[in-house]
This record gives C-alpha cells, structure tokens and sequence, in this order.
C-alpha cells in the first residue's frame, strides 16, 4: 500500500538520487500520502543522511528546500499509508539503524515485530517509532554488524537476506549502508518490487510508476527474491543467496500517461479515457479472419474446452466488473460464473475442481485479499486467470495466465476507466470460452464483438453530451446525506459501482441494491427528497425488466424520493417519472454497463469537487490494498 523507490547511480556525488526519488515518490503518491520520507548515501558519509515529514510529499519537499541533503550516490524514498503507528514524523520511513549507518524503508506488515522487538530491546536496541519497520531497520544494523565481525568486510545484501528470511508477514524492504555508498538493496515476500534499467544507472519501486520517467526496461522480481543493484548492475538471488534471472518486460506506456496532462484531476482524465480504454484492451485480439485470438492466454484450447464453471475472485470496483461479466459468460457459454469477494472465498471453503476456472481480476495486481484468493484456488488445483491492468505486478505472476487490459496507469484512487476495460476483457474472455466449447456461432461471436467496437464512441458520446446535465444534479444533490442506486440484471453491479464512487470519494452515504429488493424493505429508507438513481434497462431488450424498473421508479416517487435515471436514448417512459434524466445511446443490454457507469462517474466526481474534497487522493483510502 505504501509507495517505494531506490536508486543507484555511476556518479559518486549528486543531487540526481534525491531527484529522482522525489520525482518517483511524486508518481507513487497515490498508493499511500499519510507521510514520505528519503535516506541518501554517498562515500565519506559517516551516518546515513535522511528526511521525513508527516503528510503530503510537499511537506517533506518543503523541509528539504529549508534544510537541504547532501549530494550521494544512491538513495530510497517511501510515501506512507500507515498500517501501524499513526501517521507522524516519527513513525514516517524511513528508519535508521542503532548506530545510523543503515536506513531501511518497508511496504506491508510484518506479523512477528513485536517477538523480534522484544529481542532486540533485551540486548539494549532502543526504539523511537511504534512501527514495525523500525524493527527491521534495528534487526538489519544488527546483522550487518555481525556480518562485518565475521568477515571483516561489510555486505548488506546478505544482511538484507538474512533478516528476510526472520521476517513473517508481507514486505518489500529497501535499504542503504553508508559502507557500502554505491548499492541499494531490496528483498521482497508479498509485497511487490520492479526493477528498473537504466544505462549505468538502476532503479529500485512498488511499481514501474516509480521509474518509467527513466527507463522502461524493467524486471519483474518474484516472491522470495533479493535484489542489489550497484549503477547499471543488477544481482538477483533467492533468500539464500542462489542467483536467479528474472523476467525482463518493457513497459507498454510512457510518463506522459501518469501525468494529469492538463486535467484538473486523475479521476477526470481516466474517466475521460474511459473510450480508449475499452479500445486498447480489444486492440490486436482478433485474428485477420476476425476469431478471436487470445495468445497471452498460455491456457490450451483443450483446458479451456474442460471448464464447466468460473469463480471470479475480486475486491471493490474489480468485483462489480466481474459481476458484470458473470450476465454474459453465463448467457454465452452456458455454465455457472460466481462472483465472490476475493476476502471472503477462501474462509467459505469453496468447492474448487481443475475443470474450475479462477479469474482474478485486479488493477493493480497487488491487491492482498485477491492475492491470497489465488493462492488458495492454485492450491486446490484449480486454474487461475488474472485480468489485469498493471504489467509486472504480484497477480499475473503467480496466475497461471493473463489477460492485460490496456487501460494505462489509472492513478486516482477511485477505479474508473479499469472497470470498463475489465469488463471488456471479461467479455472476450466469455466470448473465447464460447469460441472453443462451441456454444456459440461464429457469426454470434462477430455480432458481440462488433458491438464491443462500437462502444467506445458510445461511452465517448456520454462524455461529450452529459457533462452538464450530471454537473447540474450534482450541485442540486451537494446536501443529500444519503442517496439509493437501483438496477436490474447488469444494471444491477453498475448500481453498486455508483454507489461506491460516490461512497469513496464524496463521502456520502450510499447503497446500491437490487431493485427487485426493494419491497423487501429497502423501500422503508424512502423519505421525501431522497435521491433515488436508477439504472433503467433498455425498452428495446428484455422490456419485463423494463417495465419492472419503471414501477420501481414510480414507487419510490409516490413516496416523495426524487429520482435520477440512468436511461436510453429514445426511452418513451422515463421522462414521465424521472426528475433527472442522465442519456446514454443506444446499445445492446450486454453492453449497457460500459455507458450506463460513466455518468454515476462523472456525477461522484463532480460532487466530490463541488465539496472541495481531493478526487485524487479520498481520505482513509489508497489506490493499493496490499495488506489483508
Ligand atoms: C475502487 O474505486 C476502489 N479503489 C477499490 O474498490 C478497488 O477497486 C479495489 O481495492 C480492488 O483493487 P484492484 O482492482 O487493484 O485489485
């Protein structure tokens, strides 16, 4: 959940290793901002040099502007999203050894601090912090002291090997020794690390966001594993020291993409690519006879044709996606698709065979609940499928397969533009089941794939024609202390994903439910000017579930609400009952999700706005839960 960076470079004095920590800190601000912090080496250097600040990152780059580093050679910055230890100063990273020549930085947990504490203390280690990085950053000064007794010379990297392998819990570990001013070290269980290529230079982060401004040559390390990199030189090498040779990619996107290029926020311009999104993750799927060609997919053609049911495994926004996606799977291809809570399938004890397919769909890859969903259905056998939208990150890498979807860096915390394109890589996963266990014809499959094309300038149409309309109910609606999302069928996962945007980013409180649910009780919280949104099916689709949708509407009018439809275009009944009318073109049911949620974006952020909260970066949220 926290941000991480390091870097090592040819020259032995500069301001480059804080410059490009703070630039990376910059990038990776949205993965945790309760307090950031950089430690710095260089040769001469009797005590590592540090800085750390509560709050934003502008904080510490205010204190560093009054009291500046030094130059060094190598350097490790960290943006904090507290997990223990209130978020201040003191517990901020990072954290500085007894004797100061070590400062380590961590994401994750680590479960036996308090035991490793205990220890530490009865031999004389003092601490200042009430963080369980701390006692990393003791534990290592420790050991690399001892290593130096035993061999006369220092070697963090093994320092860094030996406390990780003491350590239980999740974590990725940076850290500098001022003997060793050239090198950083890392390990990592759990928690995600990437490697960064540069020419004579190597960089060290939570994710390529760190370092893409520099390089795009990255590796991906995996669990267990420990990394130096001294300049351009770069060692692998398990806990135990045995070298190992991770993957090499390219990261398919540029720094530009992480920038608000001109946009008042992340959230309006990922929302703004909600149509290029659905694009890029259909773009070089299909063959030139127009089948479906699924290649990453390292899953054979006679293991998909055995599938005879799918469980979903997801968090939040990533879970209503694959909700979504469980309509048309099942419609398509004929067999059962559960949905479940990625935090609560492994507890449920769930009936998993190797004709069960596992998708887990995430993001940001890093997800832990989603994670340790994985695990538990690999255990079991079964085959697990990430739908993912970061390159490189923990999900894909332990997945059996992949299936990326091309959305680019979504840097707002609240998930808008990778919902969409989970979807669509939800349905070209339906529809290549379809494919290959025939339960469809081909001239079926081009049908829904042209629709899919055609989707992007449908979403496009909302954003250009909508804005002002949803702008104005969102200033009408600033006071509502609560509002009620209804939908039907696929309407009714895009309720509970409006009803989440609002939740997490204006603050209001929001449920999304079935409409059909409604005079089961829900119906009793209606009181006069509560706002109502619906999701209203097409009349031209199943019209039973229109027309139900309609009488959920008036009844909920009769009882004073005041209601927001999300409807078609041309819809004859709905301008009769709805006070506001949000447009979308029209489109096959199937499709209606990917249209019928770019409103309930745009009204969450207008209204977030309107109440001069931050879009970008909601309070008590980080755009990756990596701890359970
Ligand atoms: C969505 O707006 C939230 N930020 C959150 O629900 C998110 O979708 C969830 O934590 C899953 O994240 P992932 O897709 O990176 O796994």
């Amino acid at each position: 959940m926290c941000g991480i960076i390091g870097y090592s470079g040819q020259i032995s004095v500069s301001t480059k290793p804080l410059e490009v920590c703070l630039q990376g800190l910059g990038r990776l601000e949205y993965r945790g901002y309760d307090s950031a912090g950089v430690a710095l080496a260089a040769p001469g250097m009797e005590e590592v040099a540090w800085k750390k600040k509560a709050g934003r990152l502008s904080n510490l780059e205010e204190s560093l502007k009054k009291n500046p580093l030094p130059g060094a050679q190598v350097a490790i910055g960290h943006t904090r999203w507290a997990t223990n230890g209130v978020p201040s100063d003191v517990n901020a990273h990072p954290h500085i050894s007894q004797d100061n020549k070590i400062a380590l930085i961590h994401n994750g947990i680590i479960e036996n601090a308090a035991a490793l504490k205990f220890d530490l203390e009865s031999e004389g280690y003092t601490f200042v912090s009430a963080t369980d990085t701390e006692v990393a950053a003791k534990l290592l000064g420790k050991i690399a002291n001892q290593i130096i007794e035993e061999t006369g010379t220092p070697n963090l990297f093994e320092a860094v090997r030996r406390m990780a392998r003491m350590l239980t819990g999740a974590f990725t570990i940076l850290a500098v020794d001022v003997r060793q001013p050239d090198i950083v070290v890392g390990a990592r269980h759990d928690s995600p690390l990437v490697v960064g290529l540069g020419d004579g230079e190597s960089f060290l982060g939570s994710d390529v966001a760190a370092f893409v401004a520099y390089t795009k040559e990255a590796l991906e390390l995996g669990q267990d594993q420990a990394v130096q990199i001294q300049g351009g030189n770069v060692t692998v090498t398990d806990f135990d020291g045995n070298v190992a040779t991770p993957k090499h990619f390219t990261v398919d996107w540029d720094a530009s993409a992480a920038e608000k290029g001109g946009w008042p926020s992340f959230m309006d311009k990922e929302i703004h690519e909600d149509p290029e999104a659905v694009a890029q993750t259909l773009l070089g799927r299909f063959d030139l006879d127009g089948s479906l060609n699924l290649d990453e997919v390292h899953i054979d053609e006679e293991v998909f044709r055995s599938i005879d049911k799918i469980i979903v495994i997801a968090c939040g926004t990533a879970s209503y996606a694959g909700f979504v996606a469980k309509y048309a799977i099942e419609h398509w291809v004929r067999i059962p698709v559960e949905v479940e809570l990625a935090h609560e399938f492994r507890y449920r004890d769930p009936i998993l065979t190797p004709r069960t397919l596992v998708v887990a769909i995430s993001q940001s890859g890093e997800t832990m609940d989603t994670l340790m969903a994985l695990r538990h259905a690999r255990e079991q056998g079964s085959r697990v499928l990430a739908i993912c939208n970061t390159q490189g990150s923990t999900i894909p890498r332990e997945a059996d397969a992949v299936l990326y979807t091309h959305a680019g860096p979504e840097i707002a915390v609240a998930s808008t533009k990778a919902f969409v394109a989970q979807i669509t890589a939800a349905y070209l996963l339906g529809l290549y089941l379809a494919q290959v266990k025939g339960t469809m014809y081909r001239d079926e499959i081009q049908d829904i794939l042209r629709d899919l094309r055609a989707m992007p300038e449908k979403i496009q149409w909302v954003l250009d024609n909508q804005a002002d309309t949803i702008h104005d109910a969102a200033q009408k609606l600033i006071n509502a202390h609560s509002f009620l999302f209804l939908g039907r069928h696929v309407g009714y996962p895009v309720a509970l994903e409006g009803a989440l945007k609002l939740k997490e980013i204006a603050y209001t409180f929001t449920e999304g439910f079935a409409a059909g649910e409604l005079k089961h009780g829900p119906i009793a919280l209606v009181e006069e000017d509560e706002p109502v949104v619906v999701i209203v099916p097409s009349p031209r689709g199943r019209n039973i579930l229109h027309d139900k949708i309609i009488s959920n509407i008036q009844e909920v009018k009769a009882r004073g609400a005041f209601t927001v439809a999300v409807a078609e275009e041309g819809d004859p009944d709905v301008e009769q009952y709805a006070d506001v009318i949000f447009w979308r073109p029209q489109c096959p049911t199937l499709m209606s999700p990917l249209v019928d949620v770019v409103p309930l974006q745009l009204f969450a952020m207008d209204t977030a706005e309107l109440k001069k909260l931050d879009v970008d970066k909601p309070r008590n949220l980080a755009k990756s839960v990596t701890v359970e």
